[in-house]
């Protein structure tokens, strides 16, 4: 057929997640299935997103990858697992019966170009939002429908939460085949309006260690984990859902900074130990215990991943006290006005009692800038032929 077209492309976005009951350990390192349930904020796009072009074409001749503009290797073993198993679901809708006859296109090698609009030297995990995106791209392009879980976590576990907006939990699952091991929604991004989220980008010169490698070691070797995962997190996972629910801040911050102490242990814990968090990271731990002690309730909360930056959370009305604290206890070294990104704050002036309360000497330039977010909303089509990475030949735009 002469109109038959030769290039079918889909742009798609996704979002970044941050754990409040953290995943740390698989139980089945090929299928990516962990040893404990978690449960996530998704983060608005506005501020962090990945943005991933997918095109199929029967003229194309091998599967090919660019990340921010880089060409990269498509044999990597996640990769590879990802695309197996959608080409998988594609099939099986496919020959479904009362569906469309098996797709044509399944045969097609597909091409597919991602960006950040995030740097990646803020340290901030990224491949969430990229297997999160590329899961959903892919879906799109290949006309499948079902439920992608098991397409995102096969490229990264934390990667399953990235499909949905608000409030998202993973269930751990007990099937060997993992085909119960999947993320769904707990609530919309518009249930918790007020929720804040600021993320402290930290000074940091050491690479850590990677999430796949530490949580292995962390499995292999730690009493601590075994006994979070099997007797803690259970209970943590209704209490957070009950927090959420009910928009209970004070509960939903104090659990939150317990998991993450928690994880945090639990990698001391791993032999030998990891530790993620530095000085800075340490520092700012304090400063929001005193000032919660100021105010004599929990008004922000740390969590922290696998790296040295802090998440905070909290509510509408504390940001810019809290963004002022900030400021005061690590003075922006070389980027004062640069200093606060995403969402305007106000500056606000910190009373003499507040900054008596903070103690500690500052640090200048611990810190070296924030984030400023909301929840947000889960992957999205774009529907813009404009912002395809990939031309019509299939090869990345020069802006990509
Ligand atoms: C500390 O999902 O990056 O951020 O499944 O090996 O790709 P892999 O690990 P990954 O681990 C995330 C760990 C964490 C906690 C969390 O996000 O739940």
């Amino acid at each position: 057929m002469a109109s038959e077209k030769r290039l079918e492309v889909v742009t798609c976005t996704a979002p970044v997640n941050i754990a409040v009951i953290k995943y740390w350990g698989k139980r089945d390192e090929e299928l990516i299935l962990p040893i404990n349930s978690s449960l996530s904020v998704t983060l608005h796009q506005d501020q962090l997103k990945t943005t991933t072009t997918a095109a199929i074409s029967r003229d194309f001749t091998e599967d090919r990858i660019w990340l921010n503009g880089r060409e990269e290797d498509m044999g990597q073993p996640r990769l590879q697992a990802c695309l197996r198993e959608i080409r998988r679901l594609a099939r099986k809708r496919g020959s479904d019966g009362h569906e469309d006859p098996l797709p044509l296109s399944l045969s097609y090698k597909v091409h597919v170009a991602s960006v950040n609009n995030f740097p990646t030297a803020a340290g901030l995990a990224s491949s969430a939002a990229g297997y999160a995106c590329l899961a959903y791209a892919l879906a799109r392009v290949y006309g499948v429908e079902s439920d992608l879980s098991e397409v995102a976590r096969r490229g990264s576990g934390s990667a399953c939460r990235s499909l949905y907006g608000g409030f998202v939990e993973w269930q751990m699952g007990e099937r060997a085949d993992g085909k119960d091991s999947i993320a769904r929604q707990l609530a919309p991004e518009s249930h918790w309006p007020e929720l804040r989220v600021l993320i402290l980008v930290v000074s940091t010169e050491k690479k850590p260690t990677g999430s796949t490698a530490g949580m292995q070691t962390s499995v292999e070797t730690s009493a601590l984990l075994r006994f979070r995962a099997e007797a803690l997190v259970p209970a943590r996972m209704a209490e957070m859902t009950r927090c959420v629910r009910e928009r209970d801040f004070q509960a939903f911050g104090q659990l939150t900074m317990k998991d993450s102490n928690q994880f945090h242990a639990t990698c001391m814990d791993t032999f030998p130990p990891i530790s993620y968090l530095n000085d800075t990271s340490q520092r700012i731990i304090h400063l929001v215990h005193c000032f919660n002690a100021h105010h004599g309730q929990t008004k922000v909360a740390y969590t922290f991943d696998a790296g040295a930056n802090a998440v905070i959370f909290t509510l509408d009305d504390t940001v810019a006290e809290f963004v002022a604290a900030v400021r005061h206890s690590f003075p922006p070294e070389l980027n004062g006005d640069k200093f606060l990104k995403g969402l305007p704050v106000e500056p606000v002036p910190l009373s003499d009692e507040l900054k008596a309360a903070l103690g500690t000497d500052p640090t200048p330039g611990g810190i070296k800038y924030i984030i400023a977010t909301q929840v947000g909303p889960g992957p999205q089509v774009l529907d813009d032929p404009g912002a395809h990475l990939l031309g019509p030949d299939g090869l990345p735009k020069a802006a990509a």
